[in-house]
């Protein structure tokens, strides 16, 4: 088994993509945004899996084309079999079941949260592959968690989100300020040239290393209202320190329970995945957590952490080679777990 080729196929939320790996070096990588949703300020799940039908084939074969391969070449298809929205997940399980039989080659499911953290495991150049065990936080508009990564398929959800995720924490408080979906990266910008202490909102209060954003959207909310009552232009005139005040205190919060965890475990490296992994303040607080605690970090490139199919390639390729496949009648599974 020394040229292997992997096509993987993800579709679990509004982004179709697909990529080729060659043992674990990326050939390709290709995504169809589903730009429709930012109207709708969130994903709209019917949107969703009809745009995936209209993007799956031409994505696969732009995957294709770009590693300069053809269909016949590829030794297995792997695909996300969950979690995420079930209409969106059907759409890729489908065309990567009718796909692999009709090349007559295996089929390999991908749990999707599995696949963040094993885009660590991507052969580039300039990034570290993380040594087990480590802690692995995936932090994204769908998910936040903390996850004890033993071995490949070893690993265990430690800690995690007991309502919203922390990218809905970003893009539900920045709706409220009137910045566009998804608005991370705006309040992050924003939060760079502001004051994080101008403003405070007081963390949850949750247990051990789970999470809960909802109470600090909500927070927000009545702390605009109430300003804005008293100086109608309160937000325009002071959107860095908003910006800067709601980022430092979500920071902190992911923060604590990270310290929490490695104190817990005893484990010092330490992986971020998901898109709120491009974040400043996360980036800034992990540097400072090397040179305060001793811990070695790593953040995959940044096509890598976002949804994408190389994560779910490179997990077909770890699985291809423990042979370890899927029959033909498995099926989609919104809720899979870890
Ligand atoms: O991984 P991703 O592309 O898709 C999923 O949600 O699975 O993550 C998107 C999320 C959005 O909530 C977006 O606002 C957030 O990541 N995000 C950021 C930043 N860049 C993206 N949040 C904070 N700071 C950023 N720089
Ligand atoms: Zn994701």
């Amino acid at each position: 088994s020394e040229n292997i080729y992997i096509l993987g196929i993800e579709s679990s939320c509004d982004d179709t993509a697909a990529a080729v790996i060659h043992n674990g070096k990326i050939l390709s990588n290709v995504i169809a945004n589903q730009k429709i949703h930012e109207a709708y300020g969130g994903v709209v799940p019917e949107l969703a899996s009809r745009a995936h039908q209209q993007n799956i084939v031409p994505v696969v074969d732009q995957a294709l084309k770009k590693a300069n391969i053809a269909k016949e070449q590829l030794h297995a298809i792997a695909f996300t079999r969950g979690p995420g929205l079930m209409g969106s997940l059907l759409v890729g399980t489908s065309f990567a079941k009718s796909l692999a039989m009709g090349l007559n080659i295996p089929l390999i499911d991908v749990n999707h949260m599995q696949a963040h953290i094993l885009a660590h495991f991507i052969d580039e150049e300039g990034f570290n592959k993380p040594p087990f065990p480590f802690l692995a936080m995936t932090i994204s508009g769908g998910h936040t968690q903390i996850v004890k990564v033993s071995n490949y398929f070893d690993m265990e959800v430690i800690g995690e989100t007991i309502d919203d995720a922390v990218g809905e924490a970003y893009d539900k408080s920045g709706k409220i300020l009137g910045l566009g979906y998804p608005a991370g990266p705006q309040i992050d910008k924003r939060a760079q040239l502001g004051n994080p202490k101008a403003f405070k909102f007081t963390k949850p209060k949750v247990a051990g290393l789970n999470f809960s954003f909802s109470g600090l959207k909500t927070a927000i909310l009545y702390f605009i209202q109430k300003e804005t009552a008293n100086n109608p232009n309160f937000v325009e005139e002071n959107i860095n320190d908003i910006c800067a005040s709601i980022q430092y205190t979500i920071i902190g919060i992911l923060m604590d329970k990270l310290k929490l965890a490695s104190k817990q475990t005893g484990i010092k490296h330490i992986a971020i995945g998901g898109g709120v992994s491009a974040n400043s303040g996360i980036r800034q607080a992990l540097k400072t957590g090397e040179s305060k605690f001793g811990w070695t970090t790593y953040v995959p490139k940044f096509e890598f952490t976002t949804d994408n199919a190389a994560m779910i390639a490179i997990v077909g390729y770890l699985k291809f080679l423990e042979n370890d496949f899927t029959e033909q009648d498995v099926t989609a599974s919104a809720r899979l777990k870890i």
